[in-house]
């Protein structure tokens, strides 16, 4: 199985990358970044890119690709303009869907939306994850996946501070309490692998359907580790 990583230098891509290369049955790890990954792999092929706004360039390296995870993106408050959120969560998003099911039409497609996305909503991040999420079905139909994680706690940290943290530690005690809103980078990793596999999960999967795919992504990895 070749999966395909966009955003993977981000806390969520970057934790997908570690989780696919632990997993036997991932016979190769594409990542397209716009600089290079800390870590290094025989399994990882890793394609430096410029500009995310075209993705043809590449488009022979994701012939055989079985499934794409996206997790590029940026926290709202995080964006410089609505222009410049939308052309990273949605425009670049797009660009690569074209290009990808260009090369592999039957690719399967997982898409890190957030919580509260919608199209009718008054926040217009979420609107845009929406146009996205949209754009996305249009594309890859119903081998799409769309996961709207809560907030995502940073198991192996951030390489670049975000307030977003700070402002959920005092919450943090409480996470079981509130697992609606709260989940974690592994969780959300190991759901979109499970999906990304070929596992079946509910799309729109908000944290509690994240939660069961991760639990079940761990029990299949479990049973495909090569026994000690
Ligand atoms: N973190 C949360 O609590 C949370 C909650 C719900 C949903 N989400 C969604 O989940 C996704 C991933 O979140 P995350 O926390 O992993 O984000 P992150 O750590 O900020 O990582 C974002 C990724 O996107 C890439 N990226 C951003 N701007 C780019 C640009 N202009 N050109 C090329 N690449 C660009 C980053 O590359 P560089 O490293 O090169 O900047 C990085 O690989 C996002 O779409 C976010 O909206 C996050």
């Amino acid at each position: 199985m070749r999966v395909l990583v966009l955003g993977p230098t981000g806390v969520v891509g970057a934790e997908v990358v570690r989780e696919a290369l632990a997993d036997p049955r991932v016979s190769r790890v594409v990542a397209i970044a716009r600089r290079t990954l800390p870590l290094s792999d025989a399994r990882l092929d890793t394609i430096l890119h410029d500009d995310f706004g075209d993705f043809r360039d590449v488009r022979a390296r994701l012939a055989d690709v079985d499934a794409a995870i996206c997790a590029l993106g940026m926290a709202w408050p995080q964006a410089q303009s609505e222009a410049q959120y939308r052309m990273v969560t949605c425009e670049y998003v797009m660009a690569l869907a074209r290009t990808l099911v260009e090369a592999r039409p039957d690719a399967r497609f997982c898409f890190v939306s957030g919580h509260g996305a919608a199209p009718g909503s008054r926040q217009t991040w979420a609107r845009i994850k929406a146009e996205a999420e949209e754009g996305l079905r249009g594309t890859f139909g119903t081998s799409l996946t769309v996961f709207r994680p809560g907030y995502i706690y940073p198991v192996h940290g951030r390489e670049k501070p975000y307030w977003g943290d700070a402002a959920m530690r005092p919450f943090m005690p409480f996470r079981r309490a509130l697992a609606k809103y709260i989940t974690d980078s592994v969780t959300v990793a190991r759901a979109l692998l499970f999906a990304a596999l070929g596992g079946t999960v509910p799309s729109p999967a908000g944290n509690h359907e994240i939660k069961a795919a991760a639990e079940q992504y761990e029990a299949v990895r479990r049973d495909a580790l090569p026994s000690a």
